[in-house]
């Protein structure tokens, strides 16, 4: 293989530059030209594509967001569309191309590897919703993010002795929820995996109110209810003074961090080593017990996630 092009799609994760920069950096040292295409299949249709050079990922390695930009693209669901790309890529040289991104994205690259170009796709989303892999690039830096605004809602929460419900990212996964109440030391944990009940949370927050605590912290997952509603609810039950907080897309935003950059960095080198490696496939890379492993994306797509009910009563047991 001589050219491999590049693109990053879905929701922009902290870290997506340095898979890239790898990427790039990794293949060029192997002899293979690379190209980048601008704002994902979106960018690929409209021809928005440039030769990457060592150079052009100088200084990306510490930048969050992507500097390749990104973007969701329905119409690629369209056999005709995909069919499209795929000549471009034809046209340009391309015989692999490495996405990274999210499942949707993932899907979208499997389904053109069935054109005859080979495809792998680097877990790149804050949710770590790819069940796949222990892992997605951009995880540990949201994680990062929202602990850092619990670490400041406390000081405030505390001194007017609130209840704070704070909302975050992670779509039907719980895992930034999960880590982050683990992680903030949290009253309670709302995530879209596992019932909640409403009455024995106001109970918990009264009885940790009896037990002379000053606030009490409430994360809840995006996919399991909303914060506001959950604060009404809350106020109007128990009366106690409480304020909803949606951290929103602060979460997705920052420097990633070095356990985001070294993964990003690993994942890329193997994405660039299966292109060189095998024929014609369509595959994924993550990780697992710490080690790089690839699989075949159809496969990947298939396994459902296992929630972690351990870590969910740690995080009861600890408050
Ligand atoms: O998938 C990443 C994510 O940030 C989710 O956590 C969130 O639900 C969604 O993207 C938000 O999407 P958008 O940026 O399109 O509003």
């Amino acid at each position: 293989m001589k050219k491999i092009a590049v693109l990053t799609s879905g929701g922009d994760a902290p870290g997506m530059n340095a898979a890239v920069r790898s990427v790039v950096r990794y293949a060029l040292s192997q002899g293979v030209e690379v190209l980048g295409i601008h704002r994902g299949y979106h960018g690929l249709l409209h021809g928005e594509i440039e030769v990457l050079n060592r150079r052009s990922v100088s200084d990306i390695i510490d930048r969050g967001g992507t500097f390749l930009k990104t973007a969701r693209c329905l119409e690629f669901k369209h056999e005709e569309v995909r069919a499209q790309a795929y000549e471009i890529l034809k046209e340009k040289g391309v015989e692999g191309l490495v996405v990274v991104g999210g499942d949707g994205s993932f899907m979208g690259a499997y389904l053109l590897s069935k054109f005859g170009i080979s495809t792998v796709g680097i877990p790149g989303t804050i949710d770590n919703d790819l069940p796949y892999t222990d892992y997605t690039i951009g995880f540990d830096t949201a994680l990062n993010t929202i602990l850092d605004s619990v670490r400041k809602l406390r000081d405030t929460s505390s001194s007017h002795e609130r209840v704070s419900i704070v909302e975050v990212m992670g779509r039907n996964c719980g895992d930034l929820a999960l880590y982050s109440a683990l992680a903030g030391g949290a009253e309670a944990v709302i995530v879209p995996e596992y019932p909640f009940n409403r009455e024995e949370l106001c109970q918990r927050i009264l009885d940790s109110k009896k037990n002379n605590k000053l606030h009490s912290l409430v994360i809840l997952a995006e996919g399991a209810g909303s914060a506001e509603e959950l604060t009404k609810y809350i106020q109007e039950k128990i009366g106690l003074d409480t304020r909803a907080t949606v951290l929103g897309h602060i979460q997705r935003g920052g420097i990633p961090t070095a356990r985001d950059r070294v993964m990003a960095s690993l994942m890329g080198k193997k994405a660039v080593d299966i292109l060189l490696k095998n024929g014609v496939c369509a595959k994924v890379v993550g990780i697992k017990d710490n080690l790089v492993f690839d699989m075949d994306i159809e496969e990947a797509l298939k396994i459902e996630k296992n929630f972690d009910k351990d870590l969910y009563d740690l995080v009861n047991k600890l408050v």
